[in-house]
């Protein structure tokens, strides 16, 4: 493994992200400091410039290639209504994958028309939500489903626009837990199987098939998983018109991986490229469901050191006030995260190689081993970077910590766009029974 990127080449890969001399680490050119200072910490802090930024780079490569896509923002990455609100403005559908969502992006004023409903276990109150409001697209990952979905049109008088999802059998090269288009995962149709259900979904009242459908997987660093699995759904395109089918879309799903520590990362230009070179000919209107190449870089995690527990024969414990419960990946799937001091004295201290910890009682608590950081003392706070993809949305209360606050940094100005919670909110809805008191 190489050694861990410095602090200067963390920034300088990160031109949103940047250390003043006086005013310390700043996201957008607010000073981070003065968020930690009003809310306290930990706190996630989203910055909606560079939100702003990625959306129109992305838009930006589609243009140049030539290609009309429509961009559905995946929700899941990060559902706040602010983050919606502004990826929104810049043009952005939805890609939803729970009633939840769904009504989040309508709140957040996403038009319905604009939201394909995905996931493979969707309820009949859900699916019945999606068809009153009359979503563009219902991505159907199941015969089964797609009865379900037959009968519950047909019992409100509507007809529903579905893509098949395809599941193409190819590996992404991804984390094992977020790879979602080979055989044995539980995603999407066979791809032997789709023209048979094609047809039958042609034949079922309620359903007007538009389209197929198709997600590998997640943080995906090579063009070519993504190149075979179009190639795979243009070829299934080709047989279905030619048994005769209407097929006028391909929704190509997310995946567009990040770079978080000094891997490699494709570009929109190169995802645009595979897209165009796989389908761009075949007469269909193009779709994506972007969730982490969008929000992850735009967000960060704010943490203050509680202590640091030093030991005679290994690296000191770092131990700050966000923990797992707050930032999960790093315990899920192993995941790097650069970690960088808001103040600049701080960032300045010799380098040596701590374990960077929270405070909740698993051995798997933790942000990072053997990393290599200026020295950090009790107080000192700390910015957990490109956190703004499926950081704040994974979070829980366990050992009874209330969720984090979130801000939000425009132009300038910044706010607060969720209070933390009083601790007395984690026991709010729970009852005792009358025979224990
Ligand atoms: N569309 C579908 C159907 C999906 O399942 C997902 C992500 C996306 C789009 C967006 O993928 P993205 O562009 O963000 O890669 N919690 C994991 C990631 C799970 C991704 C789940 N599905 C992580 O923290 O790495």
């Amino acid at each position: 493994m190489h050694p861990d990127p410095t602090l200067d080449e963390l920034l300088g890969r990160r031109p949103h992200v940047s250390m003043h001399a006086v005013s310390g680490l700043m996201l957008d050119d607010v000073p981070l400091r003065a968020v930690a200072d009003a809310l306290g910490t930990p706190v996630w802090v989203t910055g909606a410039d560079t939100l702003r930024a990625r959306y129109r780079e992305l838009a930006g490569a589609f243009r140049e290639a030539a290609l009309a896509v429509s961009v559905h923002y995946a929700v899941k990455a990060n559902d706040h209504l602010a983050v919606l609100r502004v990826l929104q403005a810049e043009g952005a559908g939805a890609d939803v994958v729970s009633g939840g969502e769904l009504r989040r992006a309508l709140a957040a004023g996403i038009s319905p028309g604009s939201i394909v409903f995905s996931g493979v276990g969707k309820s009949d109150d859900e699916l019945r939500l999606a068809i009153g409001v009359e979503v563009g697209q219902i991505n159907v990952e199941s015969a089964e489903e797609m009865l379900r979905l037959s009968a519950l049109s047909v019992a409100v008088g509507r007809v529903s626009r579905i893509a098949l999802r395809v599941n193409p059998d190819i590996d992404a090269g991804s984390h094992d837990k977020i790879s979602t288009g080979r055989r044995g995962d539980k995603f999407g149709i066979d791809h032997r199987d789709i023209p048979m259900l094609y047809a039958e979904a042609g034949r079922l009242p309620g359903l007007r098939p538009v389209g197929l459908a198709v997600h590998i997987g997640s943080q995906i660093a090579a063009a070519a998983p993504f190149r075979h699995a179009f190639a795979r759904i243009a070829g299934l395109v080709g047989a279905l018109r030619e048994a005769g089918e209407h097929v006028e879309t391909v929704d190509c799903g997310g995946g567009l991986g990040v770079c978080y520590r000094d891997e490699g990362s494709l570009s929109p230009r190169a995802l645009a490229g595979a897209m165009r070179a796989t389908l761009g000919d075949i007469g269909v209107r193009l779709a994506i469901e972007p969730g982490r190449w969008l929000v992850a870089p735009a967000g960060v995690l704010l943490a203050s050191v509680l202590l640091v527990k030093r030991q005679q024969r290994a690296p000191p414990f770092i131990v700050l006030d966000a923990a797992m419960n707050d930032l999960l990946r790093p315990s899920l799937y192993g995941s790097w995260h650069g970690i960088v001091p808001l103040s600049p004295a701080a960032a300045l201290r010799p380098v040596a190689p701590a374990h960077v910890v929270g405070p909740v009682c698993e051995t798997g608590d933790g942000f990072a081993r053997d990393r290599m950081l200026p020295t950090l003392a009790a107080g000192d706070r700390v910015a957990i970077l490109d956190t703004g993809a499926y950081g704040s949305v994974m979070s829980s209360t366990y050992n009874a910590r209330p969720l984090a606050a979130q801000a939000l940094v425009d132009r300038g100005r910044w706010a607060t766009i969720r209070a933390r919670p009083p601790v007395e909110a984690l026991w709010r809805d729970e009852t005792v029974p009358d025979w224990l008191a």
